[in-house]
């Protein structure tokens, strides 16, 4: 048999339960996806696989969703696990996380595990931040460190709420500290609090102005330390290295304190620095984070979206910065944010701007903010000569447009930017998608699809039509079960997944428990995939459901008819040869039945 039954483990049933009420799918999804109401659903472009019309549908009604061009479906925990990379136990928790139930620590299983080593190194360096805020505070060898800040501009009130720190210049204090509270080095070298190895370890960092990092969820996942006094060849910043607690590549500096912000004001705004961040919250730019100094991810994007489809770049015009940052900047477009570039005078940063010009200065630069398109003709325009050129730097950002108006606009702007016409524009396009690398196809990540039925979509005879349909009925009006299996029993079905399908749903149905979106979650691919697509497939210009399922269910007593005369035909051959009069009368009769 193809199916299984998953092991949910670990998390009490009645929690996956819960979390499946209070969750749901349509404000899920459109924190990743923007979706468009029609009919009883929604749909949008698909965040598995890379196209432009919409086949990806989400059912308010069922709580699933399934995306016809490439066949993935599920619920609303199986979306997360698509869209994050999670396991199924990771994604219950986030969304538990999400809707405020209380997961109950359960022993033992590998995820547990990590679980809890995670949790620990987090409130390892919550501890850590502490250490060094108390440090920067109160210390007097931090005074130096305070009149810096305060030097700097930052307010007490802002380097309280960010937590700011400050790390002596000794080798060991917070290791010290820390072995008092019961941890050993080598743990401490895990989280990234020490270096060395574990016969001599010493503090990371040392005489540096702290920045805490925190995931949204406000857990302390790293620090990144800016020197502080004369530094001899010391680099200005130092960040905790990644560890098995730590990816640079899935945090922004500030999305905890941006986050309801960014809902509010519709935008968030990406800085490079953790001062610029800093600075801006506390001139009341509270929408502000940053990459921690590298360039951005697909995951930092998919992390915005959930906020924001919106993003403004805010980067020193000078430094070398947008520049470095452009891959950075398509690969946000790439997953479906809007970019905006802010322009800043040559060699400001977004600290040193707000300092001057003051939150006017910056609203009316966010007002003047040109779109990622705009921005990169225009810096193309000033230094390059050749059209072709020049639209080769943007062809990417045109190619990559979610929706058809932004599309169109785009090309309006770079045709009218470049004398050149409509046409020309399009053709451009036409022959740079020819060409472009499918970055967006996460194969291992999609249901690979084997089976027939659903690699050919349309079922190719009136059976497998048959089968089909009855199928799709009954999923979704459990109560034709009775009738259908008075008829045909419970193993009228050819194709494998259908009866797998049918299997699972009847005996559901049995137990009074029918209930779709419960059933995927124990459901393996294909059969998970193919009941979100029975699901989801509309039983359109169907009027009367009854008058259906008879006709199907003639279609199959007969095609079985069929086989069993051609069964009794091939035994009358044999009893013939055999000139085995008996039992040729015999079947004879039962011929004639037939
Ligand atoms: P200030 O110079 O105090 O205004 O800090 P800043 O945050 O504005 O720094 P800057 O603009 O020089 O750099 C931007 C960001 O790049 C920093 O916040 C760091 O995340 C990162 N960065 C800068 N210098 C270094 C470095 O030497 N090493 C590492 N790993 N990252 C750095
Ligand atoms: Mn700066």
């Amino acid at each position: 048999m193809l199916f299984r039954v998953k092991l949910l483990g670990l998390i009490p049933p009645e929690i996956i339960e819960d979390v499946r009420i209070q969750t749901d799918i349509v404000g899920l999804v459109s924190e990743y996806v923007r979706l468009e109401k029609r009919g009883k659903n929604y749909t949008g472009n698909c965040p598995f696989h890379q196209e432009r019309d919409p086949s990806f549908s989400v059912s308010p009604e069922k709580q699933i969703f399934y995306c016809f061009g490439c066949q993935t479906g599920g619920n609303a925990i199986k979306f997360l696990m698509l869209a994050e990379s999670l396991t199924f136990v990771e994604s219950v928790r986030r969304l538990a996380d999400r809707a405020g139930i209380y997961i109950p620590d359960v022993e033992s299983g590998a995820d547990n595990k990590r679980a809890a080593r995670e949790e620990k190194a987090w409130k390892a360096n919550a501890q850590a931040r502490d250490f060094y805020h108390d440090y920067l505070l109160n210390s007097p060898e931090a005074s130096g460190a305070r009149e810096y800040l305060k030097g700097r501009g930052l307010s007490e009130e802002i380097i309280k709420s960010f937590k700011i720190g400050y790390a002596p210049a000794s080798w060991d204090s917070l290791a010290v500290y820390m072995r008092g509270l019961g941890y050993s080095p080598g743990e401490l070298i895990d989280y990234g609090l020490l270096t060395g190895d574990s016969s001599r370890s010493f503090d990371r960092f040392r005489k540096r102005i702290v920045f805490p990092v925190t995931n949204p969820q406000g857990r302390v996942v790293a620090f990144g330390g800016r020197v502080f006094g004369p530094a001899e060849n010391q680099p200005k910043y130092l960040n905790t290295p990644e560890t098995q607690f730590f990816n640079k590549s899935r945090i922004l500096f500030g999305l905890e304190q941006a986050r309801k912000a960014i809902k509010e004001a519709g935008y968030a705004v990406i800085m490079e620095g953790y001062m610029d961040v800093v600075t801006a919250h506390q001139f009341d730019v509270r929408n502000a984070l940053a990459s921690m100094g590298t360039s951005l991810t697909a995951d930092q994007g998919k992390l915005l979206l959930r906020y924001s489809r919106d993003v403004y770049i805010a980067y020193d015009a000078d430094s070398a910065g947008i520049k470095a940052a452009s891959r950075g900047l398509d690969i946000l477009q790439q997953i479906g944010c809007r970019l905006k570039v802010i322009s800043m005078p040559k060699g400001t940063d977004p600290d040193e701007f707000l300092r001057e010009k003051g939150l006017d200065g910056w609203h009316r630069a966010v007002a003047g903010a040109r779109s990622l398109l705009e921005y990169k003709l225009d810096v193309a325009l000033s230094s390059k000569k050749d059209v072709s050129d020049i639209i080769e730097e943007v062809l990417p950002n045109l190619a990559e447009m979610k929706s058809s108006i932004e599309f169109e606009d785009g090309v309006k702007t770079v045709a009218s930017r470049l004398s050149l016409s409509w046409e020309a524009v399009w053709g451009e396009i036409r022959r740079y998608k020819e060409h472009m690398p499918k970055i967006w196809a996460k194969p291992d990540k999609i249901t690979k699809n084997t089976h027939n039925i659903l690699k050919s979509g349309k079922p190719k005879d009136a059976l497998s039509r048959a089968e089909l349909g009855i199928l799709k009925i009954l999923v979704e009006n459990p109560e034709k079960l009775s009738n259908i299996r008075s008829v045909l029993g419970d193993d009228f079905l050819q194709e494998p997944l259908c009866c797998e399908i049918y299997r699972v749903v009847s005996g559901h149905m049995d137990s009074g428990e029918y209930n779709p979106a419960r059933l995927l979650d124990q459901l393996e691919e294909p059969a998970a995939g193919f009941l979100s697509r029975l699901l989801m497939e509309k039983n359109e210009g169907i009027q009367d459901p009854d008058r259906v399922v008879n006709d199907y269910i003639n279609v199959i007593k007969k095609n079985r008819q069929a086989r069993k005369r051609m069964i009794l035909m091939q035994e009358l051959a044999t009893a013939e040869k055999n000139n085995d009069i008996d039992q040729v009368n015999m079947i004879l009769k039962q011929l004639q039945e037939v």
